[in-house]
This record gives C-alpha cells, sequence and structure tokens, in this order.
C-alpha cells in the first residue's frame, strides 16, 4: 500500500460535530512516545477524552507511517475472539479459513509500516493483549496506540495516563476557549486517520 491510497480523515462521529479543545501537551507527549515505544496505552477512566486525544494524535502523527493510520473501533466488538478480524476487517486484509486470523493480521502487516490505533479496549484487554503479543514481534514497523480504561497488561507496554480537560474559568464560558477545528468526517467502518504535515515536537517531560 502505497502514499497514494492514503485516504480520507476520520474521527469518531463526535469529532465530526464539535472542535478539539485545548489539549496541546497531551498530543504532543503522545506523540512523542510514539515516537520512541511501539505500544502505547492512553488509560483513565471513560469519558475522559482518551479517544478524541487518540483520534488527534493519530492526525499528528500520520506522516511518520508510510502505510497510514487505521482506527480500530472495538468498543461494540464483544467476542474477544473477532479482535484479530476486525483489525483485518479495518485495514482491508482478506482472511483466509485455512489460517488462523492473528496469524494472517501479522504475515501481512510484516511488510507493512503503519499506526494501529485500538480503541476502547477495556472489555477485551486479553484478546487485545494476544493481539498485540503476537503481533509487535513478527511487524516490526508497526506501532499501536490503544486507548482502554485499564492497560493492556503486556511487557513494552508504555502506559500514558490522560488527566481530565480542566475546566474554564467562569469569564472564559461561552468565548470559544482555546479551540482548533477538527477536519475530520466518518468513512466507514473502518477509518483512516489523514497523515498531518504537523512537525513532532520533542518530549518535553
Ligand atoms: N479535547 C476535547 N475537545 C472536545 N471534545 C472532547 C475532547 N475530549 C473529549 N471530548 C468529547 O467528550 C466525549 C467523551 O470523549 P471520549 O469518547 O474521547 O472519551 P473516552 O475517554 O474515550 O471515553 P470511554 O472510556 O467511554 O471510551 C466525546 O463526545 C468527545 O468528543
Ligand atoms: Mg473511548
Amino acid at each position: 500500500m502505497g502514499k497514494a491510497r492514503r485516504p480520507l480523515a476520520a474521527c469518531t462521529d463526535s469529532c465530526a460535530l464539535t472542535s478539539f479543545v485545548g489539549r496541546d501537551d497531551e498530543v504532543a507527549k503522545v506523540a512523542a512516545l510514539l515516537g520512541e515505544y511501539r505500544l502505547v496505552t492512553v488509560t483513565r477512566p471513560g469519558g475522559v477524552g482518551k479517544t478524541r486525544l487518540a483520534c488527534e494524535v493519530g492526525r499528528r502523527v500520520g506522516a511518520r507511517f508510510a502505510d497510514g493510520v487505521w482506527l480500530v473501533e472495538l468498543a461494540a466488538v464483544q467476542d474477544p475472539a473477532l479482535v484479530p478480524a476486525a483489525v483485518a476487517a479495518v485495514i482491508g486484509i482478506p482472511l483466509s479459513p485455512d489460517s488462523a486470523p492473528a496469524q494472517a493480521l501479522a504475515g501481512v502487516l510484516s511488510r507493512r509500516q503503519l499506526l494501529l490505533v485500538l480503541d476502547n479496549c477495556e472489555h477485551i484487554l486479553d484478546a487485545t493483549a494476544e493481539l498485540c503479543g503476537g503481533l509487535l514481534p513478527a511487524a516490526d514497523d508497526v506501532t499501536v496506540l490503544a486507548t482502554s480504561r485499564g492497560p493492556i497488561g503486556i511487557a513494552g507496554e508504555t502506559r500514558y495516563r490522560l488527566g481530565p480537560l480542566p475546566v474554564p474559568g467562569p469569564g472564559r464560558i461561552g468565548r470559544g476557549l482555546d479551540s482548533q477545528p477538527c477536519s475530520c468526517s466518518p468513512n466507514g467502518p473502518g477509518r483512516q486517520i489523514r497523515p498531518s504535515t504537523q512537525a513532532t515536537e520533542p518530549p518535553s517531560w
């Protein structure tokens, strides 16, 4: 898959409707972590903004990955056995009944350079751990950014604990905060996040 196939911007549905507020430091820090580590998990309780942050990070770092950034929304995947197939479906990897989905996935991805965003893994942590534990050693140029309320819990995982969004002071309510326009749109069940041309900032912690 070449750069010419990088498709459309995408993110979560709510992202298409609202501006991304603040989080510049957090986006930069997670983007920097992805330059150093191949499995980064954004953790914290529900609703704090993990998915939204991961989408923004995906856009920020997209230019680093020749085969793009792929968002796999796992919240609706209830059967852990279906996790590899869910990833394969998003990337467009055909599966054959003759081989295990995880093996087929690792075989194809061993020839790709991409970022997988595994979103909302908390209910299928064991399956996500198994997927990452098999995939990352087999596919040297694949990096995973996961979001989960809890850690995946395998060796090599780097956790980023996302804090709550700051509440604006009373004088700032209704004045638009420091929002950035979110240039994304839905793109089917599997979505690819547009690579960004923004320079990556160095780690600042
Ligand atoms: N920085 C932000 N700017 C604007 N809206 C945001 C921001 N962060 C989160 N939101 C909005 O808050 C809501 C919850 O965010 P999000 O889905 O990313 O949380 P989450 O931590 O992934 O939750 P869950 O654990 O339930 O998956 C969404 O509607 C999202 O668009
Ligand atoms: Mg989420």
